[in-house]
């Protein structure tokens, strides 16, 4: 008999809640901020906000929405300039601005590779790079996060059963629910000697790493070793948007093939003036990004004098995203409630966000956060185990 979809529906929803991982919208909640990405405190900024507001103001005409594709009536030169500002920024030959960090990552990989070629990802690459690896042709397989030797390894066995296609390595500069970064220099040394193609998705390092916010391959002065880099806006710049950074004959490509490009209306005036106002106002106050890792450095020397259960892990990274996992969806909400109750905002990540006994509380660090309440974040959720 047919299965009436709603009964379907229902089901899978039940499901959830019988799990405990049932997404539902809150709404906004008071209390001290340890779960958005906005790491720089920009997209709470008054002063930036003025500053876009001035230039907006300042437009010649106005153009609330971009009226179409960049391809018909929603070009600009105002998006073109923007693309400049970030080619030079990001340092790569030429920049493509999309809607979004998961529409870049999906437009790009959907394109890029086809059928014959390989897409090899690191097993926690985020939910858009799946996306685009599951709307490309192309076939596919993840190595161990960060394990280099699995990575050689499959790629030695897929060029063999591979040997007229391309193969893309993918993987991201900061890992978004682990915090910990790529083995970049040595990814981009492996891939060199095989000769195949290195994407990376630069969402949590863009405004946090390199001269300017420019990101990790930048910083480490990589970036010329990358296929394309995607560097997206909505977290540590604050505001909103995307962009694939690559040579001129991959933009070229990614106009004429990257579908989410072609067939969606483009990014409003108001956003173009926000992302180039907000990496200016980056370049201006390098001192936000100092702020930030002094942020990073205090709460990893302050989590080093807890003592929490054998089975709760405490892991410290460089970047602004921080990790406690604490296995089962329950006592990982019950800890996220208790930091609410303190008044602490932090998100717990559930399984099957995560694997299960993996659950974690996922804290995001700010330049705006003080001590004092990195401090008293770190003593309530020693006083939870206790
Ligand atoms: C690693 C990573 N890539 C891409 C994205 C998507 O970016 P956006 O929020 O701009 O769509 C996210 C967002 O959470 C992310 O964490």
């Amino acid at each position: 008999m047919r299965v009436l979809i709603e009964e379907r529906i229902k089901k899978e929803l039940r499901k959830r809640e019988e799990q405990g991982n049932l997404r539902t919208l809150q709404p906004e909640k008071e209390g001290i901020d340890f779960f958005s990405n906005d790491y720089l405190g920009l997209a709470r900024s008054k002063e930036l906000a003025g500053l876009i507001e001035e230039r907006y103001r300042a437009l010649p005409r106005i153009r609330l929405g971009a009226t179409g594709s960049r391809l018909l009536s929603g070009n600009s030169s105002l998006a073109m300039q923007l693309e400049t500002q970030l080619a030079q920024l990001f340092q790569g030959e030429a920049a493509l601005l999309f809607n979004s960090g998961y529409v870049a990552n999906m437009a790009l990989l959907s394109a890029v590779a086809q059928k014959g070629d390989v897409i090899i990802y690191d097993e926690l690459v985020h939910a858009s790079l799946r996306e685009g690896y599951r709307l490309s042709f192309a076939d596919r397989t993840a190595f161990r996060h960060n394990d280099l030797a699995d990575l050689e390894y499959k790629i030695v066995q897929l060029q063999r059963s591979h040997p007229n296609g391309c193969l893309f390595v993918v993987t991201e500069s900061v890992f978004s629910m682990d915090g910990d970064n790529a083995v970049l220099a040595d990814m981009v040394a492996l891939c060199q000697h095989y000769g195949v193609y290195l994407i990376i998705d630069e969402a949590h390092s863009t405004g946090i790493f390199g001269q300017g916010g420019s990101g990790l391959a930048c910083q480490l002065n990589l970036h010329n070793h990358f296929l394309a880099r995607v560097y997206t806006f909505g977290k540590a710049v604050g505001v909103h948007g995307a962009c694939v950074v690559g040579s001129q004959w991959l933009i070229d490509y990614l106009v004429n093939f990257a579908r989410p490009f072609i067939y969606s209306t483009a990014l409003p005036d108001h956003t173009l003036v926000s992302i180039a106002t907000a990496f200016d106002y980056i370049q201006a106050h390098p001192l936000l990004i100092e702020q930030l890792h002094r942020n990073i450095r205090y709460y990893c020397q302050a989590v080093q004098e807890i003592r929490l259960p054998s089975c709760v892990q405490l892991v410290c990274n460089q970047s602004p995203v921080q990790v406690v996992i604490v296995p089962g969806n329950a006592s990982c909400k019950a800890l996220a409630r208790w930091l609410e109750k303190e008044g602490f905002l932090v998100l717990p990540i559930l399984s099957p966000t995560v694997p299960a006994g993996m659950e974690r509380l996922r804290i995001c660090l700010h330049a705006f956060n003080t001590e004092e309440q990195i401090c008293k974040l770190v003593e309530t959720i020693n006083q939870f185990f206790r």
